[in-house]
């Protein structure tokens, strides 16, 4: 396959003219020059088209794309009133349903990889991955949630039969030899899950190292509270999890609103990655995230839609819904110094989540890169020094001409 158009290879810097040559999945070939690119079939794209790379949403659940919208609760009422009875019916047989929803409506919107929870049901697990790699080659991070406590029986029979089998099974899905499924481990996060469950989190991790870890942290204040009064001999929340080994620099903390001065410092030195929800803690009036202190500790941080808390699939959305964030701290006198800019914010969503999440052959276009890339039709208008603002700010779908996916052409009507 042959792509040309103007390539963006640099948010910072405007696109230039060029073409793409892309074979087994990957880009073989580039080259940045206003001539007619090589005569290779299938050619798509044309002079006037953008090529970017594909969108990366760094935290999202798939089990929850029909609860967008549900307002007026805050976390914990939410998640009582509107996400454990939908994750019930995920694992009642919905599962290969939601899940195909749920990549439908991302590649509609340009995400080509996500990371990602399913819902404790390990069986459901199963069976919403292998409908994901029949429908599609999206690159994903995905892991059965942990949970044993803090929420209805359906939720946590299986982490709690599990405890009392033996030999217990492994609290991961088992590995998956696909290069475009990575598996995760999802204690959900420390309300829902009891000391013992972490700490065999944690074993998991000892003895798979290369796991990764996602779970939620200090999304609001009660949830803090909660914490506290649940695990009253630890120092503050990181230190829960850190307590059982679960922060290492394959670690995705969703949220972060909330935290002092110690908890910063000790992500920092585990190395772990904060995930940013600006549309989610929006909706839930969760807080308004932090990203001077994030940037001040040199704590690495990625992009998250967090839906179905986040009401927005699209992650140029999420992305200038960071700056909105960043600016409302600024304007409130609340510390806040730093407004990330359009590219900044760009570069979020595409080549920053991508190597937050370990993928360094993602999100970008360069040579051994995965062909996840876009092809958009803007208007010509566009062709000026506000490019990425305006792909931020006036995103809709319909500016995309072309999804590829693993160097293949991907239409979401098909999923
Ligand atoms: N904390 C624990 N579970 C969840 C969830 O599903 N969504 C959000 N936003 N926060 C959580
Ligand atoms: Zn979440």
């Amino acid at each position: 396959m042959l792509i040309h158009g103007l390539l963006l290879m640099d948010p910072d810097a405007p696109p230039a003219p060029g073409w793409i040559r892309v074979e087994s999945g990957r880009i073989v070939e580039f080259e940045l020059t206003g001539e007619a690119p090589p005569d290779i079939a299938p050619l798509i794209g044309g002079p006037g088209r953008l090529i970017i790379p594909g969108f990366i949403d760094a935290h999202t659940h798939p089990p929850q794309f029909d609860c967008i919208g549900c307002d007026g609760m805050p976390l914990l009422q939410w998640l009582e009133t509107v996400i454990y009875p939908a994750e019930t019916w995920w694992g009642r047989g919905a599962a290969r349903a939601l899940m195909r929803r749920a990549l439908r409506d991302m590649l509609l919107q340009g995400t080509v990889g996500f990371a990602g929870y399913l819902t404790s049901h390990a069986q459901s697990a199963h069976d919403a991955i292998a409908a994901a790699k029949n429908s599609t080659h999206m690159r994903m991070l995905v892991g059965r949630v942990a949970m044993d406590r803090g929420a209805p029986d359906s939720h946590i029979v299986e982490d709690q039969w599990r405890a009392q089998r033996t030999p217990r099974t492994h609290v991961a899905l088992p590995d998956d030899p696909d290069p475009r499924v990575d598996i995760s481990i999802n204690p959900r996060f420390a309300p829902t899950c009891s000391d013992e469950l972490l700490a065999e989190c944690g074993w998991a991790i000892e003895d798979r190292p290369d796991l990764w870890t996602q779970t939620h942290l200090a999304e609001s204040i009660a949830e803090c509270e909660l914490v506290r009064s649940l695990f009253p001999d630890h120092a503050h929340y990181t230190a829960v999890y850190d307590r059982s080994g679960l922060l290492n620099l394959r670690t995705l903390l969703a949220h972060c609103v909330h935290l002092v001065r110690e908890e910063w410092e000790l992500i920092a030195e585990r190395q772990s990655v904060v995930v940013h929800c600006p549309t989610a803690n929006l909706f839930l009036n969760s807080g308004l995230f932090d990203l001077d202190t994030a940037r001040s500790h040199d704590v690495r941080f990625a992009l998250g839609s967090d839906v179905g808390a986040g009401p927005d699939v699209a992650m140029p959305r999420v992305a200038r819904a960071m700056i909105e964030t960043a600016k409302t701290r600024k304007s409130m006198g609340a510390g806040g110094r730093h407004v990330p800019t359009p590219a900044e914010a760009f570069r979020c969503i595409t080549s920053g989540n991508a190597d937050a999440l370990g993928w360094s052959d993602c999100g970008r276009i360069a040579k051994g890169a995965w062909a996840d890339l876009l092809i958009l039709n803007i208007p010509e208008s566009w062709h000026d020094e506000h490019l990425i603002g305006r792909l931020l700010y006036a995103w809709s779908p319909t500016l995309i001409e072309h999804r590829v996916i693993a160097g293949s052409l991907a239409d979401p009507a098909t999923i």
